[in-house]
């Protein structure tokens, strides 16, 4: 999982377009692109779509259903549970009690519209409130269903008050710099991806990159996305380099060819098995992209 792009689900036209864009996850969002009005339209249009979709191989379908506050989650569910959609992506997650919340909720029409039990995965927006902010060490060991954690900005915005979430230099404030550092944290600490947030200026192509370079750094191994031209950049920017797999290869060869040890010398430096996790993970990460060498 690379990119992870954004379909407003009362749009047909963008809906499909959205399943063409090369996204390794398409979302068809029923919460904040959807006016209120629009959402039964869209809650239809949505399970239309997840039923239309080409499915199987590393491309999924979830949907951004309203928050457990809204009195609107048990429609959305209701309507798109029965379309089997691979997963629900949770907007204004609290922590890890909301992700078992929500599984059981999914449990239930799982089992009213016969389907396998916990197949149905979950990937929160863990940063929207205050709270949600401060209870990102919950979501360890909180439901098999997790299958990732990402963040967002303006909802946190809006929460705490601020004016802009970046300074005049672009980079985050104080504030979202934590949403953003705890996301990958929480993230390690579960064992799930982290899914670095969405780029708002669609037209810039060359900010997304050196945001996406940025993210891909840090330890983010995917990207929300929100139009179709910032597919191809987080796809490529996310795939592991033939050279990054090349070295993963050489560490993992050479921890088997010595039996195994806790630490290796490979060309006088030291490789132990923090290292070996890493390259074995760089593997993975490339084989699911498709990634050989
Ligand atoms: N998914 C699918 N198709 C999309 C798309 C998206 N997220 N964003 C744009 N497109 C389509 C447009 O419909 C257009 O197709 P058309 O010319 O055949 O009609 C084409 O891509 C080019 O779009 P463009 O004109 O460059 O952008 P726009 O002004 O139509 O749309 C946005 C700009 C921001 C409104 C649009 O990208 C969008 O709706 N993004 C998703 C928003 C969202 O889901 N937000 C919630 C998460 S933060
Ligand atoms: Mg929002």
């Amino acid at each position: 999982m690379r990119s992870l792009l954004f379909v407003p689900g009362d749009s047909e036209r963008k809906l499909e377009k959205g399943f063409s864009a090369g996204a390794d996850v398409v979302i068809v969002d029923l919460e904040d692109s959807v006016a209120r009005d629009n959402k039964p339209l869209a809650r239809g249009l949505a399970a239309d779509a997840i039923r239309a979709a080409p499915r199987g191989g590393s491309s999924l379908v979830y949907v951004r259903v309203n928050d457990l506050a809204s009195g609107l989650i048990g429609d959305d569910l209701e309507a798109v549970v029965a379309a089997a959609p691979d997963g629900i992506i949770l907007p204004k997650s609290q922590g890890g009690a909301d992700i078992q919340h929500l599984a059981t909720k999914l449990r239930v029409a799982e089992i009213e519209n016969g389907l396998a039990d916990g197949g149905i995965r979950i990937i929160p927006i863990v940063t929207e409130t205050g709270l949600g902010t401060l209870s990102t060490a919950t979501y360890p060991n909180c439901s098999p269903r997790l299958a990732g954690l990402t963040w967002g900005a303006e909802d946190l915005s809006a929460a705490v008050g601020a004016r802009a979430a970046r300074d005049e230099n672009g980079r985050y404030t104080d504030v979202f710099r934590y949403a953003r550092a705890v996301t990958i944290l929480a993230a390690s600490a579960s064992e799930v991806p982290a899914i670095d947030t969405v780029f708002v200026n669609f037209r810039d192509l060359d900010g997304l990159r050196a945001d996406c370079l940025e993210a891909e750094r840090d330890g983010f191994t995917a990207k929300l996305a929100i139009h179709p031209a910032q597919v191809p950049v987080i796809n490529e920017v996310f795939t592991p380099s033939a050279e990054a797999v090349a070295h993963a290869n050489a560490v993992v060869a050479a921890f088997a060819n010595a039996g195994n040890p806790g630490v290796v010398a490979i060309d006088g430096q030291m490789y132990d098995i923090p290292h070996l996790k890493r390259a074995e993970r760089l593997l993975a990460r490339a084989k699911a992209a498709g990634v050989t060498a």
